[in-house]
């Protein structure tokens, strides 16, 4: 459910016209619904609830300062992968002993920063890393919270880019070998392993994968408590999908409810990593049709936003519903809709039946609220979009669009 709805043939962001917004603040352009990720957000935390834990908003989704402040405020932990996103969620005013920090390659200034801001726990991914994590710790009289990452050879069934939980994928350490990184670990000066974490892929649209690895990581749970190791937390990542085109993803509650059940007796405190599903319906792109062209096998629909903008659909071929900004109700036909980057990779949907706009004419790209601007980049020398969020009637500018002197401005 979300708040982006065309009333009279018109779309709303909540209260607010979207041709408004567009003529307003140009396109491409991001815009964020507030009332979509509060309940987005309320309704998956709540799936918890009963269940000592705590929601932490995985800041790679969508890293808006604007954005993790609102969740911030609803209580949300952030879950981090870079010195860089460490630093958004303190300016966002999350503490930091909310913050868990996972990614295979931190490097040692940002473990020292991590450190230095007191997260809750590293996620660790590898027996080099744990060795760093003490070292860097040490230096500094501090003892680091971990958890390792332990990656449970299960088969996530989704797109193979992000399936992460498989032993031919980088991710964690092997269940195998993981009760001897404890044991390492509980032996090390400025180490306290505190918990267990997994992560096994994003956009799952089944239940099954979750509880497979649930029952391998809590048999290990008690693999570690015969070996006198006690942990706090179980971190078990993030990845539940959604709708972007007829997935039918389990509803939050659905997934808590499942997971509940095999959570009710650990005495762990259950940490959960959402991204997409707290964003990812919370936003969509605006983008203008700025040509038509036919040739005797394609209809392009050529638009100004563009693969830099969302990389989604080049790079995984993902789906994202498209429609009229004002429907005008005329007859459809194929489209290929595309940008003007100079590659064929470069579009935003294939062979896609749309109403035959024109140009000048908007679109609305759906789903765009997660990996959709935090993935952008500059190519072919194109400022990035700008960024809303919508609360009922209020517009917030929640990042400006950048200008040409922002693209040349660290080039000396
Ligand atoms: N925790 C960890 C350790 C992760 O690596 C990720 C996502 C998440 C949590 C959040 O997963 P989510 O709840 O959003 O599925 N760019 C891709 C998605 C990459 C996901 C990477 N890791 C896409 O656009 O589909």
């Amino acid at each position: 459910m979300h708040h982006f709805e065309h009333r009279d043939g018109k779309l709303f962001a909540e209260e607010v016209s979207v041709t408004t917004l567009a003529e307003k603040y140009g396109t491409p352009l991001y815009i964020y619904s507030a009332a979509t990720l509060r309940r987005h957000f309320e309704a998956f935390d709540s799936a918890f609830s009963g269940l000592d834990h705590l929601t932490c908003f995985s800041v790679k989704a969508n890293s808006n300062l604007s954005l993790l402040k609102l969740l911030g405020e609803m209580g949300a932990g952030m879950d981090i992968v870079s010195g860089g996103e460490l630093y958004r969620a303190l300016k966002a005013g999350v503490s930091a002993d909310k913050i868990v920090y996972s990614g295979v390659g931190k490097r040692a200034s940002e473990i020292r920063e991590a450190l230095e801001a007191g997260i809750l726990m590293f996620n660790v991914e590898s027996v080099a890393e744990l060795h760093k994590i003490n070292e860097v710790a040490a230096d500094m009289g501090k003892v680091a919270k971990i958890s390792f990452r332990i990656n449970p050879d299960v088969d996530p069934q989704t797109h193979p880019y992000i399936s992460t939980g498989m032993q031919k994928n980088k991710f964690g350490l092997d269940i195998e070998h993981s009760l001897e990184a404890y044991e390492l670990a509980a032996g090390l000066d400025n180490i306290d392993p505190v918990g267990m974490d997994c992560h096994i892929g994003s956009q799952l649209t089944s239940i099954d994968p979750f509880l497979e690895a649930l029952d391998k990581l809590l048999a290990f749970h008690e693999k570690l408590k015969g070996m006198g190791i006690d942990i706090q937390y179980l971190d078990l990542g993030g990845g539940l999908g959604i709708s972007y085109e007829a997935e039918e993803p389990p509803h939050p509650s659905e997934f808590g409810e499942a997971l509940k059940k095999k959570l009710a007796d650990t005495g762990l405190k259950i940490i959960l990593e959402p991204g997409r599903v707290i964003a990812g319906n919370a936003g969509v792109m605006i983008t203008e049709v700025v040509y038509t062209k036919s040739n005797p096998t394609k209809n392009f629909l050529i638009v100004d936003g563009a693969m830099n903008d969302l990389i989604r659909p080049s790079l995984y071929g993902s789906y994202h519903q498209i429609a009229e900004v004002e429907e005008h109700g005329r007859a459809s036909e194929t489209f290929d809709v595309v940008g003007p980057i100079c590659e064929s990779g470069d579009f935003l949907a294939r062979d896609r039946e749309l109403p035959e706009v024109e140009a000048g004419e908007r679109l609305v790209v759906y789903s765009a609220g997660a990996y959709g601007f935090t993935m952008s980049s500059n190519y072919n020398s194109r400022p990035r979009a700008c960024e809303l969020i919508v609360d009922g009637d209020e517009v917030i500018v929640a990042r400006k669009r950048e200008t040409y002197e922002d693209l040349i401005k660290n080039e000396l």
